[in-house]
């Protein structure tokens, strides 16, 4: 006998109150319309360097299209572990502490579900990327946010940490270069952080996919620092540094245990990740002019372009210190992020995201990728201000 399903019955409660990302939500609205300038995906313009395309043809042209292990392919977290150990400062073992995913977004989702049981606090930086909260609450964790402000440079402190500490917490996602902000942390900064951390005997998940385009200053990870690496799932990938975003690998390290935990999830739900992008990310890694290349220096002058042009504007904007997106606050011209994203879409053509796509504490603000070409970038800025002009003249 077939069970008759009550409206509202159908889908799981848990995925009925997560709400679709803003980002989507935004970007169908635009959808096939080419006059628009769009500076809202967060992926860089540049298509995969050519040697590393290759590697995934030829590894087409070899047969190579089985299952890897569940781990992924032992070359790449060999790689991976050196890099790791290199760029970062934290040894990893490549047999039991790496383990590659689809993407950092399966790596995410991993590392919550390994952690997290029913209840949880998770402590996560806000504005932050549009997976956090709803990928908590999929864990059945309890997400708590700690607003990052502007005049910090939308760098969090411990004291913020401190005060949303409950015998409840069990860990704090930390994700800086930042998306949507462009913050990041000086070594004082974290050292301050992880000392609470280990006081409150708590996790963290620390996401820096955006680690290679930190623009002023060393990128520091918090795993590097003395007695975190026990206590650290470290979350990064190809999609940013490589432009590989299409090949959807990512990877995790951590300890033994965690990884485990987590490699039990993928191995049900993922099995493995593409052979054949894991044979492109070995190529990524192994040769080639390094992680964000030329990409870096182009980006950089994208930056320092588009804060001129926001700050002339009148829309006030921090110097992102990492990351492709610029953050300006459009609180000046009175309207709200989606009131001002929506118009500038409509009257200019130009799609920005309303920085309430990344939580409360992103309203009043807009995210704009300047992972678009510089020309596109100019252009951009041009139809903004004409358009925050017209609102100064129509609000007298
Ligand atoms: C902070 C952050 N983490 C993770 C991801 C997802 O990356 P991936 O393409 O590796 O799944 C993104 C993508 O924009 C991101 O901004």
């Amino acid at each position: 006998m077939s069970k008759d399903f009550k409206s509202g019955d159908l889908v799981a409660q848990q995925v009925q109150r997560i709400p679709r990302s803003g980002i989507r939500e935004f970007f169908e609205l635009v959808q096939g319309r080419k006059d628009i300038i769009s500076l809202g995906v967060g992926e860089p313009d540049f298509v995969t360097p050519w040697h590393i395309r290759e590697a995934a043809i030829y590894a087409l042209e070899r047969g190579r299209t089985s299952y890897t292990s569940n781990l992924g392919l032992p070359k790449l977290r060999e790689v991976i572990s050196q890099y790791v150990g290199e760029s970062f400062g934290v040894r990893y073992q490549a047999k039991s502490q790496v383990l590659i995913s689809v993407g950092v977004s399966e790596a995410l989702d991993l590392a919550l579900r390994a952690i997290v049981n029913p209840g949880d606090e998770i402590i996560y930086h806000e504005p932050c990327y549009v997976s956090y909260a709803p990928g908590i609450s999929l864990a059945y964790g309890v997400p708590v946010p700690v607003p990052c402000l502007a005049e910090n440079g939308f760098a969090v402190t411990a004291e913020a940490i401190e005060q949303a500490i409950t015998p409840k917490s069990k860990a704090l996602v930390l994700n800086f270069p930042t998306n949507p902000t462009g913050g990041t942390m000086t070594y004082d900064a974290l050292k301050r952080i992880a000392d609470l951390v280990k006081e409150h005997n708590l996790l963290v998940i620390t996401d820096e996919i955006y680690s290679e385009l930190t623009f002023e200053g060393d990128h520091i990870s918090i795993a590097s620092l003395p007695g975190m690496a026990e206590r650290t799932i470290f979350l990064h990938g190809f999609s940013k540094a490589y432009a590989m975003t299409g090949f959807r690998i990512g990877y995790a390290c951590g300890p033994p245990e965690l990884i485990d935990a987590m490699m039990r999830i993928h191995q049900y739900s993922m099995l493995c990740a593409s052979i054949i992008s894991q044979d492109a990310a070995v190529e990524a890694l192994e040769n080639g002019t390094g992680p964000a290349g030329e990409m870096k220096d182009e980006f950089r002058l994208r930056r320092n372009y588009i804060v001129s042009a926001y700050n002339d504007m009148g829309l006030e904007c921090q110097l992102p210190r990492g990351s492709f997106y610029a953050f300006p606050s459009v609180q000046s011209t009175g309207l709200s992020s989606n009131e001002f994203a929506s118009k500038l879409v409509q009257e200019e053509g130009v799609a920005c995201v309303p920085g309430n796509a990344f939580g409360p504490s992103g309203e009043g603000f807009l995210r704009c990728c300047f992972a678009a070409g510089l020309e596109q970038i100019k252009v951009a800025c041009e139809r903004t201000s004409r358009f925050v002009k017209k609102l100064k003249t129509a609000g007298g």
